[in-house]
């Protein structure tokens, strides 16, 4: 499983200097890991120049540091929130998609994208035009594959319907925010300010129902909140459900001597359909045990409990 579990490198290279930068992401390939997601605008925000890829860049100089182990990986990165120059975000023009994919190419030093994510819902911008430019960069092989993130559902499919349509390759992959604990149904959720980007119950009919279809799930630790004193839950979390959730999630961590994050990472990726978490870490301390929650096996019964709580 440790195949499923993909590194998220938002802060790599901002908040997260580039020697730990790189022994994480030595370590977690080491460990079998093989998936990275990044995105054109990481980390614009936490960077002095108020635009982003920092990360790509380090994890291009990383790649070619280490002649050889690009080709064992699947590369994801984004295109669409980038900050423009005088206020706003780049969105997901035509013309935006084919320069950003170059953009991203080169500060990353290799020739495809294994995985190119339409980063979040844009409204000025027909869905036909930004499937036609994803969809031609995967036929002119700088693009493995397309996946939306953020995006509500029906959009997805209508992407997938114009691209069946005129021949191009329809999206194969959702980014969305879920953990084993969700906020209250209307909530706002500090930092989590995209309107569709949670999954839900009909993103999960929708996998469901469409066959080969990847979910990922960004933010899947809600900050470390499940096993940190200094990162209580966003308010929107505190609800009767959580409480029932978290008291069978303390238990299952109990009885298998691990923190419940990584029985949390581990339901994701045993659920069916499976959710594979995006881990966000700042240290080796914190990745280990993400790798560890990789290797960890919950029986059906185990799986029956935390689906089901009292
Ligand atoms: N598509 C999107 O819109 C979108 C949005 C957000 C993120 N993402 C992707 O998802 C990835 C993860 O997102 P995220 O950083 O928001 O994830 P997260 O799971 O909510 O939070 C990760 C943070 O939790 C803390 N943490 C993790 N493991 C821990 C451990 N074992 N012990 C203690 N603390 C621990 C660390 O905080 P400290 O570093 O502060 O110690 C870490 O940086 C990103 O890198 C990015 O690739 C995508």
């Amino acid at each position: 499983m440790i195949n499923d579990l993909v590194l998220g490198t938002m802060y790599f290279g901002t908040r997260t200097d580039r020697a730990t930068s790189f022994a994480l992401l030595d370590r977690f390939v080491e460990a079998g890991g093989t998936t990275l997601d990044t995105a054109n605008c990481y980390a614009f925000w936490a960077s002095g120049t108020g635009h982003g890829g920092q990360s790509e860049a380090l994890l291009g100089e990383w790649l070619r540091a280490n002649p050889g182990v690009r080709d064992g990986l699947v590369l994801a990165t984004k295109v669409g929130v980038e900050p423009v120059d005088g206020g706003g975000i780049e969105g997901l023009g035509a013309e935006t998609v084919r320069r950003e994919a170059g953009r991203s190419l080169d500060r990353l030093g290799v020739d495809r994208i294994d995985l190119y994510w339409a980063h979040a819902q844009d409204l000025n911008t027909p869905i036909e035009e930004t499937t036609e430019a994803l969809g031609a960069l995967v036929a002119d092989g700088t693009v493995g594959a397309v996946g939306f993130s953020n995006h509500p559902t029906w959009l997805v499919e209508r992407s997938r319907a114009h691209a069946r349509a005129a021949s191009l390759e329809p999206a194969s992959a959702l980014q969305l925010t879920t953990s084993y604990v969700e906020p209250r149904p209307g909530a706002a959720v500090e930092g989590k300010d995209h309107r569709f980007g949670f999954v839900t119950d009909e993103t999960i009919d929708y996998l469901e129902r469409n066959e080969g279809i990847e979910l990922w799930a960004y933010s899947p630790l809600v900050q470390g909140s499940f096993d940190r004193d200094d990162r209580p839950f966003p308010q929107a979390y505190d609800h009767p459900g959580t409480a029932a959730r978290l008291a069978v999630l303390t238990e299952v961590a109990r009885e298998h001597g691990v923190a419940r994050s990584q029985v949390v990472l581990a339901w994701l990726l045993h659920r069916e359909p499976q959710v594979r978490p995006i881990v966000g870490v700042s240290s080796l301390e914190q990745l280990e045990p993400a790798l560890a929650a990789a290797r960890l096996s919950l029986g059906p019964e185990t799986m029956a409990r935390l689906d089901q709580p009292a």
